[in-house]
Order: structure tokens, then C-alpha cells, then sequence
């Protein structure tokens, strides 16, 4: 996507052909600014500490952490060490997973002599299958709109309400859930955005607000609460999320909070559809709010707050009573029953095995 007309994608080689820049997410909405990744430590601690972040981009950084760690040492020790570390810098978002495994898979069969080449084009490869994905996910995203679109009075927009960033720096680029709203934007569907804050990070009004608002997408940032209210005043023509990780029967888990706009869209009559790449998708699981772990994160991320002050500071300050004990879950499992439909790359399914299997017949043999 394009930030004041350059095309920019979250992470790409940089001009010395071996390391790796990305987007530092840590800074917006308040600064622009590009990291550099020489090691695989800085590409671990990238993900870690969430300058990247969002489940497909989580995955493409890992790739590239691989490349980097291989340039350094292509034995097989070091190709497992390097999978172990990164496997750990966060737990929810199989995308780590997948992009690990797809990449120790491809590596270890060859002579460690052409390994470090051979990982620095399949992390390349891994990112632009990302965004062609990503695409195909807003044209099939975006037809749902379309549909909305067509029952609208003149002037009338389609209201659209997201959760967290499921944007394009969710992801290498084009985004998932903001995929079909870029799509149906650029169509010249009317549409307007209401964008969940997202505590205790702020992804929604850090992050997808930026976003909107450099593409000039139409959009109002809400406290988290506020769906509901919305919902039942009919100023909600359907919910599009993104997820990190779901299970072979449709259960989704992503950014704490979901849960509830799911339960507040199904006791409205509200369509919740979830958008999804395939490498999302954990096919050896069953049941999402039993077997999926749910990252938790530093508590000071809910008792303090980072901003910018009127002469430009940028700031962190606390909100809670000093002592107060808080609880950080980053995520949480919005059951299948409660997911109107899933939008795939290869379209969109009910939130069933069947579903699922349907779009994906090749994962029957896994299943
Ligand atoms: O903690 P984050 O910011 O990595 O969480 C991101 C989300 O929950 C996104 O909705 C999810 O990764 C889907 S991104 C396309």
C-alpha cells in the first residue's frame, strides 16, 4: 500500500541484499520509522517486542529470521536453534508456526552450503505469497460488501466494523480484514469504518486508524464498549475481523475482545465474518477455546497508557492506582456457532470442518 504515494510493503530486503527492513510498528501512528534486521536475535526480538506484529507478518518475519540466522552459520544446529527461538517469541499465531516448519522442511533436505540462499528465497517467497493471498482475500471480502452495498438508499454508506489491525501492517500487505474494505473502497462502494481502539495496545486506533486515514477511507475510532450500542441501533451493517489462529472447525481466536463483538453481532442479527489466509489455519485442532494458547503479555501494557502531548512529546503514563494488579490476555476464541461465514483465499465457507474442507480438499487426508 501507499504512504504519501510510495509503495510500501512491512517488510523487504534491504539495498544490501541481506538484511532485512521493516516497518517499525512500535512508533505510529505518531512517527514513521524503518528498522533494519541484520541477526536473527533482532528478528526474534522484532516479533517479541511487536515492532512487527499480526499473524501473517509474525509468519514472514520468522522466514526472514531463518535467512538471516543461516547467512551466519547453514548448519543443522543452527537451523534448529533458530526455529526454537523464534517458535518462541509468541504463542497464539500459528502463522509462526507454519512459516518455521515450511522452512526447516525446505532447508535441512539441502547441502548446508546453499541453505542461507535458498531460506533468503523462500522468506521472499513466503511474503509474496502473503500478499497475493491477501488480495484475493478483499475480492472475495469484498463482494460481501457489494451485496450490503446494494440494498443502501443513495449516500448511504455500508458500515464496517473491524477489531485490532487486520490491516495491511498485519500482514506483508494489503491486510485481511481491511483487504475487502481496500477492495470495495477502490470499487467506489460507499463505506465507513468503525475501528475498536483495541486495549490494551491500541492496534485499532494506533494502527488501522493510520491506515484508513492514509488511504482517505472513511472511519470513526471507537472505545472498545461501543459495538454493542452500535448494533443495536442498526449502525452496523457487518463485522470483518482477522485472526491468528483457526481451528479445523472454525473456532477464531484473535485480539482480546472479539469474543464480545461476536456475541453482540449474533444477538443482533449482525454478520461476523472472519478474514483468513490459509497458513492461519490449524488443521490438527479441534476446539479453539480449550486448545489454543493465549499469550499474555507484560501487565504494565494495561495500567499505562503511550501517547502524544499538544507540543509533540511522546509520553507513557499510568492510568491505574499504583498497586493495582492487572491481567494481560492478548487474545481470545470466538466459537464457530457465532462466525457467519469465513473469507479464504479461495472464497468464503461456513465456520465448519466441512467448510473448511470444502475450500481446502487437499487437508482431508490431514484431517
Ligand atoms: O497482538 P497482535 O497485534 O499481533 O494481534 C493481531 C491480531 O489480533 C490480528 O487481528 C490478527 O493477527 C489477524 S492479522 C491479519
Amino acid at each position: 500500500m501507499k504512504i504519501d504515494g510510495v509503495a510500501y510493503r512491512t517488510i523487504w530486503l534491504a539495498k544490501d541484499g541481506w538484511s532485512v527492513d521493516i516497518i517499525d510498528q512500535t512508533k505510529a501512528p505518531h512517527d514513521f520509522a524503518v528498522a533494519r534486521l541484520t541477526s536473527l536475535e533482532a528478528a526474534a526480538h522484532a516479533i517479541r517486542a511487536m515492532l512487527v506484529r499480526g499473524a501473517p507478518l509474525i509468519g514472514a518475519t520468522a522466514a526472514y529470521g531463518v535467512a538471516l540466522a543461516l547467512r551466519a552459520d547453514p548448519s543443522d544446529a543452527a537451523l534448529e536453534q533458530a526455529c526454537t527461538l523464534l517458535l518462541a517469541t509468541r504463542p497464539t499465531a500459528v502463522n509462526l508456526r507454519w512459516a518455521l516448519e515450511r522452512m526447516r522442511r525446505h532447508l535441512s533436505a539441502l547441502p548446508p552450503a546453499e541453505r542461507a540462499a535458498a531460506a533468503y528465497a523462500e522468506a521472499a517467497a513466503v511474503a509474496d505469497e502473503d500478499v497475493a493471498i491477501n488480495r484475493s482475500i478483499g475480492e472475495h471480502g469484498a463482494a460481501l460488501i457489494r451485496q450490503v452495498a446494494r440494498g443502501k438508499k443513495p449516500g448511504e454508506p455500508v458500515n464496517v466494523l473491524t477489531h485490532c489491525n487486520a490491516g495491511w501492517l498485519a500482514t506483508v500487505d494489503w491486510g485481511t480484514a481491511l483487504a475487502p474494505i481496500y477492495v470495495a473502497f477502490e470499487e467506489g462502494i460507499n463505506l465507513h469504518v468503525w475501528v475498536d481502539e483495541t486495549r490494551p495496545r491500541n492496534q485499532g486506533a494506533s494502527l488501522t486508524a493510520w491506515e484508513l486515514n492514509h488511504h482517505g477511507v472513511p472511519h470513526t475510532v471507537i472505545v472498545d464498549n461501543v459495538g454493542g450500542h452500535l448494533m443495536q441501533h442498526g449502525m452496523v451493517d457487518l463485522c470483518i475481523v482477522g485472526t491468528d489462529r483457526t481451528t479445523a472447525t472454525g473456532d477464531v481466536c484473535n485480539k482480546i475482545g472479539t469474543y464480545l463483538k461476536a456475541l453482540a453481532a449474533h444477538d443482533n442479527g449482525v454478520p461476523f465474518y472472519v478474514a483468513l489466509p490459509s497458513p492461519t489455519i490449524d488443521w490438527g485442532m479441534a476446539d479453539g477455546v480449550k486448545e489454543i494458547p493465549i499469550e499474555e503479555r507484560d501487565p504494565r501494557e494495561v495500567t499505562e497508557l503511550t501517547g502524544i502531548t499538544a507540543d509533540g512529546r511522546i509520553e507513557t503514563i499510568r492510568v491505574t492506582p499504583a498497586g493495582s494488579p492487572a491481567a494481560n490476555y492478548g487474545f481470545d476464541v470466538t466459537p464457530a456457532r457465532l462466525v457467519t461465514g469465513l473469507v479464504t483465499e479461495r472464497g468464503v465457507c461456513p465456520a465448519t470442518e466441512a467448510g473448511l474442507l470444502g475450500l481446502f480438499p487437499e487437508q482431508r487426508a490431514v484431517a
